[in-house]
């Protein structure tokens, strides 16, 4: 009989976010500005249902960081909602950087519209409302994007990531949102639904040899991914 090899289930180090732990970790990351914060406050006034969509506090500051952290000019973001996470960005673009922000929603759109006037970025942002994959297709073929956030629907996330990887400069970083999905992904009881979806996403991630990927349990879960082909 074949000797089995013990399988153990590595031990976590990860700790219970509890409101308390996320309260802490909030205090001692970068506070919001006065036009992020009122962002926050009116999505949630005028789209109580569907504010849950919005990045988290320190989601919009760890895609500042990392625009920072990489000086990138040539941001897209697929998502864009009420506007957070472009804000962020777009407030963290080197001199002459532009956002590309893809979005189907007129209504949302229109309040991120909004807030990025009011902090003086909105000459830096194009927003185009339009199925993503059409925009992405249409965009030139060869690498110019620095840094790319995925956060739209669940099952276009393979399409987008070939669509935008090609087009990565050498280096360049693509960050995509939910690879948790709310815990589901290690769920064997899901077998349909979105988190079906991002199984198979975060399959074709971890096999894509053209990136160097990191899964992180920020929030709903990012992957960091890196070009390195
Ligand atoms: C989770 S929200 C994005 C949140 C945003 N990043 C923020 O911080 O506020 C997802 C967005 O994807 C948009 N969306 C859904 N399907 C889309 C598609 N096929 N093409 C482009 N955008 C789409 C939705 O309209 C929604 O605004």
């Amino acid at each position: 009989m074949p000797e089995t090899v013990p399988q153990t289930v590595p031990e976590t180090k990860n700790l219970p976010l509890t409101p308390e732990l996320y309260a802490y970790v909030l205090a001692h990351n970068p506070a919001l500005d006065p036009v992020q914060q009122a962002l926050v406050e009116s999505t949630h006034a005028r789209f109580p249902d569907d504010a849950i969509k919005q990045v988290a506090r320190e989601q919009a500051s760890l895609l500042a960081f990392l625009v920072r952290l990489t000086g990138a000019r040539q941001v897209v973001e697929v998502g864009t909602f009420t506007g957070l996470s472009a804000l962020a960005m777009a407030q963290a673009l080197a001199d002459g950087g532009r956002l590309l922000t893809l979005d189907v929603s007129e209504e949302w759109t229109a309040h991120a519209r909004e807030a990025w006037a009011k902090a003086g970025v909105a000459d830096r942002i194009d927003l185009r409302i339009a199925p993503a994959i059409e925009t992405l297709r249409a965009l030139p073929a060869e690498p110019h994007i620095d840094l790319a956030f995925v956060d739209a629907n669940k099952d276009g996330y393979i399409d987008y990531w070939e669509e935008i990887v090609p087009r990565l400069r050498p280096g360049g970083l693509l960050v995509a949102d939910n690879v948790l999905f709310g815990g589901q992904v290690s769920d064997p009881a899901v077998t349909e639904g979105l988190a079906v979806h991002i199984r198979a996403f975060n399959e074709h991630v971890a096999a894509d040899r053209r990136m160097e990927s990191v899964m992180l349990t920020v929030a709903d879960g990012i992957t960091l991914a890196r070009r390195v082909d």
